[in-house]
């Protein structure tokens, strides 16, 4: 019958998102959460559609189906306003988490994946309130920072975006790491190539900080590309390949130890994805730049993941 897959929450994300499920090959079983009034269009629309996807079945504010999910998309939340810190929702947002997943009797098999701001908290929002297993739960981070980072590098050094692969990690936010020390371009470390001079990079990091700031200048959000990063990672952990990616989620240990965190919180780091699940890389080796940069960043994250067991 295909995966079990609710998306929560019915704005611009989850639009876009619930998009790109039903366009895809995957045999799914959808269903849409939001209470919103005014979406029966839109729900009307989408039931339309399914002539073309036979294989398909959509359903539409089932409690029940969400509880049994295989796959949990949490794209729920008020959005912040222009040019406010992606922290600026935390009360909003992680009250909203605790609502929908306190004291549910979820398929302990459940994956979700997070995408509402801030996105790092509500990851940890979710751990704690759903008590699913920690493994279980992440949220699109800096998967979606390193992409941005990857295509505003290309654009200033002017070569194909393909051919830059950059890693950023930490918050999905203001203060989050570029990680030069394992930036590359055609394989190779970007600061082997007198072409990426640190003007260039500089200018590349500072658009990328603000990159959801500009897309805002004209869209009530950003959507296309976070939503695509969500349904990538719904395809890796769907895959038998294992596919490396910068991800929020609880820290282990080892990455505690590195950071001199004492607690531990949700953020970036790579993870190795695959159906076997997420699996935590150990610590990568950093400059001592880019380790106390981490550190910073996951001490501000801290300050908000209080709740956390
Ligand atoms: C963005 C939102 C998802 O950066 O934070 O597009």
């Amino acid at each position: 019958m295909g995966k079990k897959i609710t998306v929560i929450g019915f704005g611009n994300v989850g639009r876009a998102l619930v998009n790109l499920l039903l366009g895809s090959n995957h045999k799914i079983r959808l269903n849409i959460m939001d209470p919103a009034e005014r979406l029966s269009g839109a729900f009307l629309d989408i039931q339309h559609a399914l002539g073309m996807q036979p294989e398909k079945r959509v359903y539409f504010n089932d409690d029940e189906f969400f509880l049994d999910s295989d796959f949990v998309f949490f794209t729920a939340g008020v959005p912040g306003k222009h040019g406010a810190s992606r922290l600026s929702t935390v009360v909003d947002n992680t009250t909203l988490v605790r609502n929908i997943f306190e004291r549910k009797k979820l398929n302990p098999q459940m994956f979700v994946i997070a995408i509402t701001n801030p996105v790092d908290v509500i990851t940890a929002a979710i751990i704690q309130y759903s008590e699913l297993p920690a493994k279980q739960v992440l949220g699109t981070g800096t998967f979606l920072d390193s992409m941005r980072f990857s295509f505003y590098l290309a654009k200033e050094a002017q070569v194909d975006y393909r051919d830059v692969q950059a890693l950023i990690l930490g918050e999905h936010g203001t203060s989050c790491v570029p990680i030069l020390s394992r930036s590359s371009f055609k394989g190779e470390l970007l600061h082997q190539y007198q072409l990426f001079t640190q003007e260039k990079i500089d200018a590349a990091i500072n658009q990328t900080i603000n990159a959801a700031y500009e897309i805002r200048k004209t869209e009530p959000g950003t959507s296309t590309a976070a939503s695509h990063c969500a349904f990538r990672l719904f395809e890796y952990l769907t895959d038998s390949e294992e596919h490396q990616v910068a991800v929020s989620v609880l820290l282990t240990s080892e990455w505690l130890q590195l950071l001199e965190l004492e607690k531990t919180i949700c953020m970036s780091v790579p993870a190795i994805l695959s159906e076997k699940g997420v699996s935590i890389m150990e610590p990568l080796k950093l400059t001592e730049d880019e380790r106390l940069h981490l550190k910073m960043s996951a001490q501000l994250l801290s300050e908000y993941q209080t709740f956390l067991k």
